[in-house]
């Protein structure tokens, strides 16, 4: 086992994101390692949001990575492996779970988990990789003005136990994470794409020029994202280029 070979437990922290960084900058610390905690006082979402999670409610977790196979342009197979091991844990209590590119993890139209991927580059190498996870378990009320939150008790009606569920999401991120290790590549970006979020359904998309209605078809191997229009055209998309529409 990599991926939890090692849990450092913190009753509270700013971000586990954050103080993992700390760890790495002042420690030596093992692959695989997890930093986890029952609440964060400034835990951070993407693009410079707050992620909401109620004290001892979710699972908060970051996981120190030395990804040296993979090179810093193929970034991106790393964020799929993460997003697919969320889904094999979640996969174990609910059905239909997709991934909204670029990684979020949805229950029907709504959001279970968000994930923070933050890599240090070093000339063509990755040096380290910090993989926090947000994933909602037990929260049955959500305060913030996320627009979709949803929890696995609120989508069950049950209450999980927190050391399970980290036990589990653990395995399950390091089953992921030996296929990236073995190079399985291929079979990493198939599946990522076969769990896209609206994949092959004609829906709303707004870019830059316009709003328009059409098909998510694929990523590249880049990540970025592939949007076909009813005349064929194909649009290709980084993170923000494209919001999704209701
Ligand atoms: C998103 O905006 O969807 C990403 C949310 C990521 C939240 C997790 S919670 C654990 C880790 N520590 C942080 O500060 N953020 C990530």
């Amino acid at each position: 086992m990599i991926i939890g070979s090692k849990l450092f437990y913190f009753e509270n922290l700013p971000s586990t994101n954050t103080h993992a960084a700390l760890l790495l900058k002042n420690s030596d610390i093992r692959e695989g390692t997890i930093i986890y905690t029952n609440y964060q006082s400034a835990g951070r979402g993407q693009i410079g949001n707050r992620w909401e999670s109620e004290d001892g409610s979710n699972l908060l977790i970051s996981i120190v990575l030395f990804p040296s196979m993979i090179n810093p342009l193929d970034q991106f197979l790393i964020s799929m492996a993460i997003s697919l091991g969320i889904c094999d844990f979640l996969k174990r209590f609910i059905p239909s779970i997709t991934i909204k590119w670029p990684n979020d993890i949805y229950v029907n139209n709504d959001k279970i988990a968000g994930i923070l991927i933050e890599h240090s580059i070093l000339g063509d190498k990755i040096e380290n990789t910090i993989a926090g996870i947000g994933l909602n378990i037990n929260q049955n009320e959500f305060l913030s003005n996320a627009p979709n939150p949803i929890s696995l008790s609120l989508l069950t009606g049950k209450n999980f136990d927190l050391n399970n569920c980290l036990q589990m999401l653990a395995a399950d991120l390091d089953n992921r994470y030996k296929q990236l290790i073995s190079e399985l590549f291929t079979q990493i970006r198939d599946e990522y794409i076969s769990r896209l979020y609206r994949l092959n359904k004609w829906c709303k998309y707004k870019d830059r020029n316009s709003i328009y209605t059409g098909r998510i078809i694929s990523v590249t191997e880049y990540g970025r994202l592939l949007i076909e229009r009813p005349g064929g055209e194909i649009s290709e998309y980084s993170f923000k280029e494209v919001d999704f529409i209701l």
